[in-house]
């Protein structure tokens, strides 16, 4: 089934300088980009994007990281995009994920783990309606 998946390259991937490393490895899986951006988040953004963390004890510097620098947005098209891209990105901790996963390959801990990606089909979908506008989605 083709599906639609939210991508963000966090602050601390952009300061590794691998964001054309990142989305080749997408592209190389076959996903196609239909829309990508830099984007600065906002707490607002945030509070809706996190809601299901917003108990969290992590969440406010989870946020204040977010934040620190522009983020780059991607949506990636393809048949299984939210699998597919789970397994590219690997688990949340790089220490439990596997060689060649983007999380183990430049991901430090769980608060740098260099990517976000969507996950499930409905967060996909919240994540697109609170970052793109129709006319940037191609
Ligand atoms: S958990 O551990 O079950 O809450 O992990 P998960 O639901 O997959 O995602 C947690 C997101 O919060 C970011 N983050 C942290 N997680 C755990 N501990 C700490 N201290 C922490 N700080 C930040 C983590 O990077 C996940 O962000 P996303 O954007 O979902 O990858």
């Amino acid at each position: 089934m083709t599906q639609r998946t939210v991508v963000l390259i966090k602050p601390d991937g952009v300061e590794k300088h691998i964001v054309g490393e990142i989305i080749s490895r997408f592209e190389k899986a076959g996903l196609r980009v239909v829309a990508l951006k830099m984007v600065r988040l906002t707490q607002q953004i945030l509070d809706v994007w996190y809601a299901h963390h917003k108990d969290k004890p992590f969440f406010p510097s989870l946020s204040a990281a977010m934040m620190s620098t522009p983020v780059v947005a991607f949506i990636l098209e393809g048949d299984g995009a939210i699998q597919k891209v789970f397994d590219i990105c690997g688990p949340t901790d790089p220490a439990e994920a596997a060689p060649g996963t983007i999380r183990k390959d430049f991901g430090v801990d769980k608060p740098h783990n260099v990517v976000h990606r969507s996950d499930s089909a409905e967060a996909a979908q919240k994540e697109i309606g609170l970052l793109f506008t129709k006319e940037e989605l191609f």
